[in-house]
C-alpha cells in the first residue's frame, strides 16, 4: 500500500479579453505569419485593467471544486505556482483562501516561473504522501501581460495571461504504475543561466515590476535538450518510457519545442495536448490550462497516463508522471 496524490478535479479561467496576432501588427515590425510559424501562438487571453493574478485563480480554483464536488473548507491548502502575484505580500494562495471563503489549512506561494507548476504539484505531492495534507488545491495563475515591453517585438507576442488550477486528494494505492495519481517527480535548475530569461526589476533592486528579457534563442535550445531529458528520467524512475504515455501535457512556450520534445521521447504528435495556438504563454498557467482543456476536449481521460514537463526563468525545469 502507498498514499498517492490523485486528481480530484480540474478547472480554469481565461480573461474575456482575446488578442489576435494581427493586433501587433499596428504597433509592431512583425506579422501573424512570423509569429504563427515561429512559435504556432494564434491569439492570447489579456486580463482587464484591475483584474489581478489571484482573480484568475481564483476562478479557475472555483471551478476546479465544482468538478471535484468539493468545498474550499476541505482544502488542507493551497498552493499556487505564480511570477506575477497582485502584491509583493501577501502570497496569492491567502488571497485565494480568503476569496473562496476559507479560513482551514495553510496557503502559500512557490515561485519557478514557468516550470512553477511543475514545482507546486511536486510539492503539493509531497504534502500529500507525507501525510501533512489530505486535499491540496495547486494552481498556475499568472498575468504575464503586465511584465511585457510593448517595443519588445522578441517577447511581447508570445505570452498570455490565465489560471489553471487541479484539486489533489490522498487515496491509498497499491504501489505499482497501475495506481491512478502521481508516479514520480523530477526537478531541476541552474541559476548560472539567469541572464537568458529574467525581469529587470523587483523589490530589493529598483523597487519596481519590471519588464521580461529574453534570449529567445539560447533558451529555446536549452527547452529542446532539458525538457525530452527530464521527462525521460521521471518516467525512468519508474521503469517506463515514451511507449508508456497516452499524453505530453507541456508547458506551452512554443509549438517547436513542444514538437521536437516529442519527437525525442518517441511520442507522436496525436498523444500530445496542444493550447498554445489559443493562449499563448502563460508561464505556471499553461499546463493546468492544457490539463483542463486536454479533459474538457475529451482528450484526456480516467486512467491516462500523462507526462508534465516545464522550462522556465532561473533556469528552472522539471517533470511530472502521474494517471489521471
Ligand atoms: O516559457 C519560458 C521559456 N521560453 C521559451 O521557451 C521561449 C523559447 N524561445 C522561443 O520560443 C523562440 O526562440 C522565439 C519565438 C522567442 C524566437 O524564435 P527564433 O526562431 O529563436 O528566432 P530568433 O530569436 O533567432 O530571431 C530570428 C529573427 C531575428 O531577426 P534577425 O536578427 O535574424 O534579423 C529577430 O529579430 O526574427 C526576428 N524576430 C521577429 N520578427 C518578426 C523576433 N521576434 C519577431 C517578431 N516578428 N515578433
Amino acid at each position: 500500500m502507498k498514499i498517492r496524490a490523485v486528481v480530484r478535479g480540474v478547472g480554469h479561467y481565461l480573461p474575456e479579453r482575446i488578442v489576435e496576432n494581427s493586433e501587433f501588427e499596428a504597433t509592431l515590425e512583425t506579422t501573424d505569419e512570423w509569429i504563427r510559424a515561429r512559435t504556432g501562438i494564434e491569439r492570447r487571453h489579456f486580463a482587464a485593467e484591475g483584474e489581478t493574478t489571484s482573480q484568475l485563480a481564483i476562478k479557475a480554483a472555483e471551478a476546479a471544486l465544482r468538478d471535484a464536488g468539493l468545498e474550499a473548507s476541505q482544502m488542507d491548502a493551497i498552493v499556487v505556482a505564480t511570477s506575477t502575484p497582485d502584491f509583493t505580500f501577501p502570497s496569492v494562495a491567502t488571497m485565494v483562501q480568503a476569496g473562496l471563503g476559507s479560513t482551514h489549512g495553510f496557503a502559500y506561494d512557490v515561485q519557478a516561473v514557468c516550470a512553477g507548476f511543475v514545482y507546486a504539484l511536486t510539492n503539493a505531492n509531497g504534502l500529500i504522501i507525507s501525510g501533512q495534507a489530505e486535499r491540496v488545491l495547486v494552481i498556475g495563475a499568472e498575468t504575464f501581460s503586465r511584465i511585457m515591453d510593448w517595443s519588445d517585438r522578441g517577447t511581447c507576442v508570445l505570452f498570455g495571461d490565465g489560471a489553471g488550477a487541479i484539486v489533489l486528494e490522498a487515496a491509498n494505492g497499491a504501489g505499482s504504475n497501475a495506481d491512478r495519481g502521481v508516479l514520480s517527480t523530477d526537478l531541476h535548475s541552474d541559476g548560472r543561466y539567469r541572464e537568458l530569461l529574467y525581469v529587470d526589476g523587483g523589490v530589493s533592486t529598483n523597487g519596481q515590476a519590471g519588464h521580461l528579457r529574453m534570449q529567445g534563442n539560447a533558451v529555446f535550445k536549452h527547452a529542446v535538450q532539458k525538457l525530452a531529458e527530464t521527462a525521460h528520467t521521471a518516467l525512468a524512475k519508474i521503469g517506463m518510457s515514451g511507449e508508456d504515455v497516452d499524453w505530453i501535457v507541456p508547458h506551452q512556450a512554443n509549438l517547436r519545442i513542444i514538437t521536437a520534445t516529442a519527437e525525442r521521447m518517441q511520442v507522436p504528435m496525436e498523444r500530445v495536448v496542444v493550447t498554445v495556438q489559443d493562449h499563448g504563454n502563460t508561464s505556471a498557467a499553461s499546463i493546468p490550462l492544457a490539463l483542463s482543456v486536454g479533459r474538457d476536449r475529451g482528450q484526456i481521460k480516467t486512467g491516462d497516463l500523462i507526462v508534465t514537463e516545464a522550462i522556465g526563468g532561473g533556469l528552472a525545469w522539471g517533470s511530472v508522471v502521474l494517471r489521471w
